[in-house]
């Protein structure tokens, strides 16, 4: 039997002209109030989350599940009380300093590659639950996304961010669904992170193609779900 995939779903907060952080990298949280509660939503409603190596260092994220009100949420979506949490570090270069591995309320699975250094991989050893290798350079993110359904159960799992994993996803044409929440701000800057990063496609032909599922402004912000065009 052909082995399954998770669901696989992104959420951003995004300025007017395309930016999810400054050029610096620093991460500064710019969206509003309600966008914040809209990311715990729809936390509230995945198996797992998963983040790049960087946005774990550049925001200090913990990946919880930001008390009370989303604990009962998530138990009334069927869900366990947390989230899984997946870090995706391909040459294991996440420090295991970071605030995510002090915080012990679900497991931390690090998804990495072989070139992982034999150090790297001890030093996260140490600190996660369990470390994945997959694939040789890069991560093989098809195999690793069947086998965190396999052995984690992960049915729903959302990605959010950085740009350089949700690259990586949408050339893999994993992702199902984007939830953008577009913020009138304007950060410029050429180098400055974008939800799409790294490889990118070259031809229209090849772009990855979606199509806008729904929309509805809240204030001054719009909240954007895009789907998948099969
Ligand atoms: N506004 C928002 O909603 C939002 C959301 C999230 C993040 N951000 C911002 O985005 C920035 C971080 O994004 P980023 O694109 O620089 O980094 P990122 O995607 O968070 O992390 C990049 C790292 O993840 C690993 N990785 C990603 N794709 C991989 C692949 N295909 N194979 C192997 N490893 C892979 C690599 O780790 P190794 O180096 O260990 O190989 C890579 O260096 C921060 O400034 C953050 O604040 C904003």
């Amino acid at each position: 039997m052909k082995k399954q995939l998770p669901f696989v779903f992104s959420n951003f907060a995004m300025t007017a002209d395309g930016k999810i952080a400054f050029a610096s990298g620093n991460f500064v949280p710019f969206s509003s109030a309600r966008d914040r509660e809209h990311m715990m939503e729809l936390r509230a409603t995945a198996d797992a989350v998963m983040c790049g190596a960087r946005t774990i260092e550049t925001t200090g994220t913990i990946l919880g599940n930001s008390g009370e009100k989303f604990r009962k949420l998530r138990l009334k979506h069927g869900l366990a009380e947390f989230p899984l949490r997946v870090i995706v570090s391909g040459s294991g270069s996440i420090n295991p300093a970071a605030k995510i591995f002090r915080k012990r309320f679900s497991p931390i699975v690090v998804l990495t590659a072989a070139r992982i250094s034999k150090m790297n991989l001890k030093n996260l050893r140490a600190v996660a639950d369990e470390v994945k290798i997959c694939g040789k350079t890069e991560i093989n993110f098809p195999s690793a996304l069947r086998w965190l359904r396999e052995k984690w159960n992960v049915r729903r799992l959302l990605c959010e961010g950085g740009g350089e994993l949700h690259s990586a996803l949408i050339r893999a044409d994993l992702l199902d669904e984007l939830h953008l929440t577009v913020c009138p701000k304007i950060f410029g800057g050429r180098n400055a992170p974008t939800i799409a990063d790294g490889k990118g496609f070259f031809q229209l032909a090849d772009a990855a193609q979606f199509k806008l599922k729904s929309i509805r402004r809240i204030e001054n912000e719009s909240f954007a779900v895009f789907s998948r065009k099969k």
